[in-house]
């Protein structure tokens, strides 16, 4: 089992691992001492899982909230609020995640807005979710309109990530949920001969330590949280294009094309030298991650997309590598950006 702290005013232990999940009872008794009930959050399939025998050393209820994305909708959220209210959980009580990313940001967000915050404990089931969502204290569910357009910053007072529970992950989320793992890999500027000596934990270690880091630096997104975007400016481009084409892509499956467009990017910009494509399509098929980008995709519908991802300001900005490290860089010329989807679809 491996521990990364994250430094924040609340600190909190991200713990890691086969099994991680029995220290829940414990958790809760060091870090909400005074609790007297818990109120997990999660959907039937989570709790339908064979690993699925949490305990929490106090009296229990559970919410049971839809499955996945589905989750993440307003309702849901007065769901949830309304059945902590009814249970008559107090200030002082605790409200635990079980699941993937979805369903911990959901409850991260019900448990930030009820009596104006009680505190959240996240069992994260996916590895989308132990390397990213559960981490950072980000929270949030879908409107009409878009995707996490409402949340808080809530942090939770500790995060177990029990890799036994990958066992029962489908490969394609197993698969999907590398892309992250990958980033960071990246971000860290580690070589592809160092891959072959690492286990699932070391990995999963990396990459919360080092978003664990990027938020005890800066909480909100400034520049460094902002680096973690590596590869997402095509990413949510192409998410957007398959969301309305009601094809179903997973968020990293376009993370890894949208890491491969980035190194070209940064090649063709001259911040790189060439071979540094090479070292990232070899990162991402370790993974087993596809990094090519289909035909299927307009030019100009990627190109739209990208300026108006909600962090951009119409402006193409993306996060590229440098010498000298990683920084956001805005304004890119259309013309480069064009150029270089080009590039990637004649492959
Ligand atoms: N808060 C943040 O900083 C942050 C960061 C990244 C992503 N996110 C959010 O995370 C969500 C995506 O999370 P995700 O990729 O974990 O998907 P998810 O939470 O939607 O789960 C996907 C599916 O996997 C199933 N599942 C979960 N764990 C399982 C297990 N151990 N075995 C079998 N099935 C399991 C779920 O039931 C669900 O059907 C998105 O909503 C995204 O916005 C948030
Ligand atoms: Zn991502």
């Amino acid at each position: 089992m491996n521990t990364v702290t994250v430094e924040l005013e609340t600190r909190y232990d991200v713990r890691i691992g086969v099994g991680v999940r029995r220290e829940l009872a414990t958790l809760i008794r060091e870090r909400a001492p005074r609790a007297k009930l818990a109120a997990i959050v999660t959907s039937s399939a989570i709790s339908e899982q064979p690993w699925n025998d949490l305990t929490t050393g106090i009296d229990t209820i559970v919410i049971t909230v839809p499955d996945g994305e589905l989750a993440k909708t307003p309702a849901t959220v007065a769901q949830v609020v309304e059945e902590l209210a009814a249970a008559g959980l107090s200030r002082h009580d605790v409200v635990v995640g079980v699941g993937g990313g979805a369903t911990t940001d959901l409850a991260g967000f019900a448990a930030s807005i009820y009596l104006r915050g009680v505190a959240v404990v996240h069992v994260s089931t996916t590895v989308a979710g132990q390397v990213d969502a559960a981490i950072g204290g980000k929270t949030g569910v879908n409107l009409a309109t878009g995707k996490n357009l409402m949340g808080t910053f809530h942090q939770p007072i500790g995060v177990l990530c029990d890799l036994e529970a990958l066992n029962t992950l489908p490969a394609r989320d197993l698969t999907a949920g590398a892309a992250e793992i990958a980033k960071c890999w990246m971000l860290e500027s580690r070589p592809v001969t160092e891959l072959a000596g690492e286990s699932q934990l070391s990995l999963t270690t990396m990459a919360v330590a080092l978003k664990a880091r990027v938020v005890a630096t800066d909480e909100r997104e400034g520049g460094l949280r902002a680096t973690l975007n590596y590869g997402h400016t095509l990413a949510h481009a192409m998410e957007k294009i398959a969301l309305a084409r009601g094809e179903d892509l997973r968020h990293g499956e376009a993370v890894a094309v949208g890491l491969a467009y980035a190194a070209r990017l940064a090649v063709r910009m001259g911040r790189v030298e060439a071979p540094y494509v090479d070292y990232v399509s070899e990162v991402l098929a370790h993974f087993g991650l596809a990094s090519s980008l289909s035909d299927s995709y307009d030019t100009d519908a990627l190109v739209a997309a990208m300026r108006h991802d909600k962090k951009s300001h119409h402006d193409l900005t993306f996060v590229l590598p440098s010498v000298e490290g990683f920084a956001t860089v805005p304004s890119v010329e259309e013309t480069l950006v064009r150029e270089v989807i080009a590039a990637m679809k004649g492959h």
